[in-house]
């Protein structure tokens, strides 16, 4: 690409030497002169001048009479520009004084010859390109640094309402431990055995919950500084079968048929074995947890092949998600418009681990579903070479 003429602009009071210098130099620069410094001003206000020459004597240029008073006057409105006076032979001593206040860059003493001023010109110019060249670079860094600080911002956000539902989901339990406690301190001598076992065992209960919450922030803040898979190869039939065998139980007591198939003779991956033992356990026990109650519905476990991959998929007959649902149904605390059936609780934190752990294994989950209509949770992880 042909680089663009340097812009410059030539500002004398004699009409004799703009022309001269229009002549010498309009096939190297792009050349604008100025007889007065209103002219001057109108060029500017125009045009993208790079170097500025004036003369230091402009006793007819207008109000102002000299080269360094008219650079005064537009450095803050032009302060990119490189300035250079044009001096005479007595004009030295104010040259040097305008150069130590910033005004000038520097003086082209006068007699000068077309080479040398072209050399100087073009030194000028290239300066004005890599100041330019650095403050583009400049005010990149500074869109990013506000970027990032923005994100940062947004991220201390998240997690100061992090920190609030999780204040809040304690306190409940803890509220409750504390009120049982209290209780039995209090009547140790008149309650029952069964009535302390009935206190007890809701301790336990309380515990519990607080206990699940905890394990899974720990798994939350494992995953966000960073989860690393260890991937080996794995029966994902055998794993998801041993799951589906797991919650038979609880889905029975809640009058639910648990089916399991396996649509492939083999179906080994890579993957993480801890890992993927929690996602498929997360998505069985929400179809369980979020199933209607005593209705014989039935929820489906199945393995089948994908393209390079394997499958599991949960069917389930419940209530089913919103698109609102849909939308929020991976993030940090989403308990949504389904709620547990049958008195489990519920952090609305499994499934946001769980996709971050498909993730860090290279697989995908998503799920189909409409209102109303039941839940398929799919989860594909690569199959093992
Ligand atoms: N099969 C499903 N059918 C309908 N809604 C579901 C289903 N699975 C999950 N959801 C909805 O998505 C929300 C988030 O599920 P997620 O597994 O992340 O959390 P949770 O089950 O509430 O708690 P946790 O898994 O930590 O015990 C649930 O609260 C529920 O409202
Ligand atoms: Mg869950």
């Amino acid at each position: 690409m042909k680089t663009p003429k340097p812009i410059v602009l030539y500002l004398d009071d004699l009409k004799e030497q703009l022309t001269n210098f229009s002549a010498n130099f309009f096939d190297v620069y792009k050349v604008h002169t100025a007889n007065t410094t209103a002219e001057a001003r109108e060029i500017l206000a125009h045009h993208p001048v790079q170097v500025i020459l004036a003369d230091y004597s402009l006793v007819e240029a207008g109000e102002i009479t000299n080269g360094v008073d008219f650079f005064e006057s537009i450095m803050s409105a032009y302060p990119n520009a490189i300035r250079m006076l044009i001096t005479g032979q007595g004009d030295k001593e104010v040259a040097v004084n305008a150069i130590n206040k910033g005004r000038v860059f520097r003086y082209i003493e006068k007699p000068i010859n077309d080479e040398e001023l072209k050399m100087i010109i073009d030194g000028a110019a290239a300066l004005y390109l890599a100041e330019e060249r650095y403050r583009q670079l400049l005010a990149t860094l500074e869109d990013k640094v506000k970027e990032r600080t923005a994100r940062l911002l947004e991220l201390n956000a998240e997690k100061n309402e992090f920190l609030g539902i999780v204040a809040h989901d304690l306190k409940n339990p803890l509220a409750n431990v504390k009120m049982f406690s209290d209780l039995m301190h209090k009547d140790v001598e008149t309650l029952s055995k069964e009535e302390i076992k009935e206190y007890t065992g809701d301790v336990i209960a309380e515990a519990d919950r607080m206990f699940t919450l905890i394990t899974n922030l720990l798994d939350v803040n494992k995953i966000e500084r960073g989860f690393k898979a260890q991937p080996i190869r794995l029966d994902l039939a055998s794993i998801t079968e041993a799951v589906a065998d797991n919650y038979r139980g609880r889905a029975e007591q809640k009058s639910l048929k648990l089916h399991f198939e396996s649509k492939t003779p083999q179906a080994n991956v890579m993957a993480d074995e801890v890992a993927t033992m929690q996602v498929v356990e997360n998505i069985v026990s929400n179809a369980v947890k979020y199933s209607p109650n005593g209705e014989n519905k039935n929820i489906w476990v199945r393995v089948v092949p994908s393209d390079k991959a394997f499958r599991v998929e949960v069917q389930d007959e419940g209530p089913g998600l919103s698109p609102e649902d849909k939308e929020k149904l991976f993030g940090h605390f989403a308990r949504l418009s389904a709620q547990p059936t049958g008195g489990e609780h519920s952090t609305g934190l499994g499934l946001s681990i769980v996709k971050k752990m498909v993730e860090a294994m290279n697989g995908k989950i998503w799920v189909e579903s409409e209102k109303g209509k039941g839940a398929t949770f799919m989860v594909e992880l690569p199959a093992a070479p």
